[in-house]
């Protein structure tokens, strides 16, 4: 392929022996439900307030889906609007990966309704679980296809309703998360490294510190199940605040080291967007200036695989990410699952 003439950066992909094109996104859309819930709504339901939601994660408000919007339709909203600006129609797609946790039911996998829903035929599609860092883990599923030369063009979509497994009477929860979708669209573009590289990361040992017991096959539906409220997400607030700081500053330490580049040099950083505080913390960690720093956790809560699918697309609308700068996206999530990605964009 062709590059830079001085680059200023490694690019740790080029030491595959299978490398011979890059993998690119052309492409990124999203899409929230209509409806806002504020803090101030929240005032309303649970022994909660405006000054503690916002001091403590700095959420202000979150969208969230109608009784018949599901994961799929959020999913596929995304997906067209990512389809639109990469100029790619339903039929040249090939694979589609949806990151999600709240796929519209057990099986089929959400991404064969988004199939349906977006016309994409000729595409196989597949669903992905690593919660919140889902859309960093199918990045980097997308890439290997694509440098690999088995695809062309992966459609990859973050999408949750989580409103459908939150409940709505414990307070520790329910102020976090919201509903969304981000989607980008995957190819192969000469003259761009594209996804320089990605870190992926799980801890199965504190799998409990973030969990929703009842669905599976543990712990089917059961009138039992349903009374003891096993159907909702359940979370140790605490410890999973401090293990996100810890595995973010790792993850994205290093996907720059594999770079051979230093936080200076990326234009923008993309966290999951789960608490304010978290985030302030990786930076200072990281040492990021704030500027470098893209937050919108304010207008949508933790959307969780939707998160930094999202934000991606409101910072390039907004104009903070050029064609040819370096961005960091750094997630972390339920499994627990960590992930980092270096992007020339
Ligand atoms: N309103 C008012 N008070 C509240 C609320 C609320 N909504 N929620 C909790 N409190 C109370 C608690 O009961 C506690 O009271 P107590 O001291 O009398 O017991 C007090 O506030 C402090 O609670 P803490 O748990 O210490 O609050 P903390 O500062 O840790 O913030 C929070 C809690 C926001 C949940 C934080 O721990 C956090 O963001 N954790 C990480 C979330 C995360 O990153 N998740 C990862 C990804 S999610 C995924 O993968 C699906």
């Amino acid at each position: 392929m062709s590059s830079s003439p001085t680059p200023k950066f490694k690019n740790p992909r080029a030491e595959h022996d299978f490398i011979g094109r890059t993998c690119s996104i052309t492409g990124v859309g999203s899409y929230v439900p209509v409806k806002i819930l504020t803090n101030f709504d929240l005032e309303k339901k649970v022994d909660t307030s405006d000054e503690w939601i916002t001091s403590r994660t700095g959420i202000k408000e979150r969208h969230i889906a109608a009784e018949n919007e599901f994961t799929s339709d959020l999913g596929a909203e995304a997906a067209l609007r990512a389809m639109k600006k990469a100029g790619v129609t339903a039929d040249q797609i090939d694979l589609i990966i949806v990151a999600t946790i709240t796929p519209d039911m057990p099986f089929p996998s959400t991404a064969c309704l988004v199939q349906r829903k977006i016309g994409a035929k000729r595409a196989a599609a597949f669903d992905l679980e690593a919660a919140c860092s889902g859309f960093i883990y199918a990045l980097e599923i997308a890439q290997q296809f694509i440098m690999s030369r088995t695809y062309d063009t992966v459609l990859v979509v973050g999408a949750e309703k989580l409103s459908s497994i939150i409940d709505w009477n414990d307070r520790n929860t329910c102020v976090l998360f919201g509903d969304g979708a981000g989607a980008a669209v995957l190819q192969s573009r000469p003259g761009s490294h594209g996804l320089l590289t990605a870190v992926m990361g799980a801890d199965g040992e504190n799998a409990d510190l973030l969990f929703m017991p009842g669905g599976g096959s543990r712990c089917p539906a059961s009138v039992e199940s349903v009374n003891s409220r096993l159907h909702y997400l359940r979370m140790e607030g605490k410890e999973t605040f401090k293990c996100a700081v810890q595995a973010m500053q790792t993850a994205a330490e290093e996907a720059l080291q594999r770079c051979e580049i230093d936080i200076t040099k990326i234009k923008c950083i993309i966290p999951h967007q789960a608490n304010r505080r978290i985030i302030d913390a990786v930076g200072e960690r990281l040492g990021a200036k704030t500027e470098q720093l893209f937050i919108n956790l304010d207008k949508y809560g933790n959307t969780s695989a939707a998160s930094v699918a999202i934000a991606l697309d409101e910072a390039v609308e907004s104009g903070r990410i050029q064609r040819g700068d370096l961005i960091l996206l750094v997630v972390f999530g339920a499994g627990l699952t960590w992930g980092a990605a270096v992007i020339e964009w």
